[in-house]
């Protein structure tokens, strides 16, 4: 059984909704996520979108604090197109409903957030902004637009031409399917779940990277991960998000003993950029400290923050208590399957969008509340392209894999690749955790793997796991400096002269 449609979409937050919303109604278009509709990260975003759009703001502004926070190492042009798009495209939804929260004079309500010179983050549901986003481009969808969830894409068709002419995917009871398309897009997210602590989604685990990169996709800046600084900390475990927002409210940053612990680091304390303010958490636990968020001069904590409210209460955390115990995790990754602004990338008939994409918006660390922002500008701006061209090619089918039959590896269980990545390439890197990690994850033979079908949902994961694992730890290896989300102990500082411009770019090395 096979499929052919005009857009095929991998993923389901933000950026593959915006795409699939503005997408033509004579097109077919079919989204493909491996859970649910609603399991991706976008939809467990709470602080917001950034946009300058505040009476003393200007792009110039927030253009300038998106480069201080990205380390200079971002695409200036890339950062400058899709800020200045943020005022219209914060207008666009703002028009169609109720998603954002507003004053009683109907004037759209900005907060505060780290390494922001500005209030600009507007919001929605208080602290509910990715849900309310994600319901309302739900709610847009028109019937050309099909949904198949439980569906896991794990290889790019490619004809003899090179060209992507769809996928290879298969269901949890390991049925295997060909989904042809003239055009597939990768919205798949990040890989926060390669480690122990994080604010993603259970599925966000690099699959849609992995899959272009075996393809010959090229992916770029793979050591740029950042960590969030403040997931509840509860008995040795994080539990989800604590906006950063909670930050900009004015809660700060103590010891157990109740000491600041932002005082001198950074000029901004507590609404540092973030890879300042989680290393120095991170300082503190290693130290055997325990570190708090301090709320209690935040009024009206539960109306404004009621998704963090109910996140902690279900924890078994009473917000009257007026201090959350946090510790940092990965949220974002920096890089990803290096593409244009339209979302293209090295492969024809493939495109990748949001955090699976790197158009260098975020350089070395992403500006708080950047993100739903690039989701929503990369899939209006593929939506325009994809509107003109779609109607014209016919699809080349032929030239796919074939299975090669081989002997299955041994994969080690996932909760060793999360805590082995989270000891050895974390918050803090040197020489000797890398190296390490570079031979535990090159003990496992996954290149000598020659096709995904025999292995099943779970396995597949796995695989791709190690992958993108061996990307950020080869990366993290190169880089031997330090900048925005990638620090190493033995190289503290910047390098500008060797390092400022320049990425570790990886083309598929696996042969599979
Ligand atoms: C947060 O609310 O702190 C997360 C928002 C973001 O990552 O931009």
């Amino acid at each position: 059984m096979m499929t052919n449609d005009d857009v095929l979409i991998l993923g389901s937050g933000i950026a593959a909704l915006q795409l699939a919303s503005l997408l033509n109604r004579d097109l077919n278009v079919r989204i493909l996520t491996k859970e649910k509709i609603r399991t991706a990260n976008s939809y467990l975003a709470q602080g917001g979108i950034a946009a300058a759009i505040g009476a003393d703001d200007h792009p110039s502004k927030h253009v300038a604090d998106t480069l201080e926070a990205g380390r200079y190492h971002n695409n200036q042009g890339a950062v400058e197109e899709i800020i200045n798009a943020a005022p219209m495209l914060i207008k666009f939804i703002a028009e169609q409903g109720s998603v954002f929260d507003k004053n009683k004079n109907g004037e759209l309500l900005l907060g505060m957030e780290g390494a922001h010179s500005e209030k600009r983050i507007v919001h929605g549901g208080g602290d509910a902004t990715g849900k309310n986003v994600v319901e309302h481009l739900i709610s847009t969808l028109k019937n050309n637009v099909t949904i198949d969830e439980d569906v896991f894409a794990y290889e790019l068709l490619l004809n003899a031409d090179g060209r992507c002419i769809g996928v290879k995917a298969k269901r949890p009871d390991g049925k295997i399917k060909n989904y042809y398309s003239k055009n597939t897009i990768v919205a798949t997210g990040g890989c926060g779940q390669l480690f122990t602590y994080t604010s993603n989604a259970p599925t966000v685990s690099g699959d849609g990277i992995a899959l272009a990169y075996l393809a010959g996709a090229e992916v770029v800046d793979m050591e740029f991960i950042q960590f969030h600084p403040t997931l509840l900390y509860l008995k040795g475990e994080t539990k989800g998000l604590i906006s950063e927002a909670v930050r900009g409210e004015g809660a700060i940053l103590v010891t157990e003993n109740g000491i600041p612990i932002m005082e001198g680091v950074h000029p901004l304390k507590d609404l540092a950029p973030r890879h300042v303010v989680s290393q120095k958490i991170y300082e503190y636990l290693k130290n055997g400290h325990k570190v708090y968020l301090d709320i209690s001069n935040i009024e009206n904590f539960t109306q404004r923050f009621p998704s963090i409210t109910a996140i902690c209460e279900e924890n078994g955390l009473q917000i009257s208590g007026g201090r959350i115990p946090v510790a940092p995790g990965s949220h974002f990754l920096m890089g990803g399957i290096k593409t244009d602004l339209f979302g293209r990338t090295s492969i024809n008939g493939l495109y990748a969008i949001g955090e699976a994409a790197c158009t260098g918006l975020h350089g070395a660390n992403r500006l708080a509340s950047n993100s739903l922002l690039e989701g929503l500008y990369m899939g209006e701006k593929l939506s325009s392209w994809l509107n003109d061209a779609v109607k014209e090619d016919e699809l080349r089918i032929g030239g796919t894999s074939q299975f090669i039959p081989h002997e299955k590896v041994i994969l080690p269980t996932k909760q060793e690749i999360k805590h082995s990545m989270m000891e050895r390439v974390g918050i803090v890197r040197n020489e000797v955790n890398l190296k390490k990690q570079k031979a535990w994850l090159d003990s496992f033979e996954v290149h000598q793997i020659k096709n995904l079908d025999a292995y099943s949902f779970e396995e597949t994961t796995k695989i791709f796991m190690l992958m993108i694992a061996k990307l950020i730890t080869e990366s993290a290896l190169k880089r031997t400096e330090s900048r925005g989300g990638h620090y190493r102990s033995d190289y503290p500082m910047e390098d500008d002269q060797h390092w400022l411009n320049q990425s570790i770019i990886h083309k598929n090395s696996w042969g599979m």
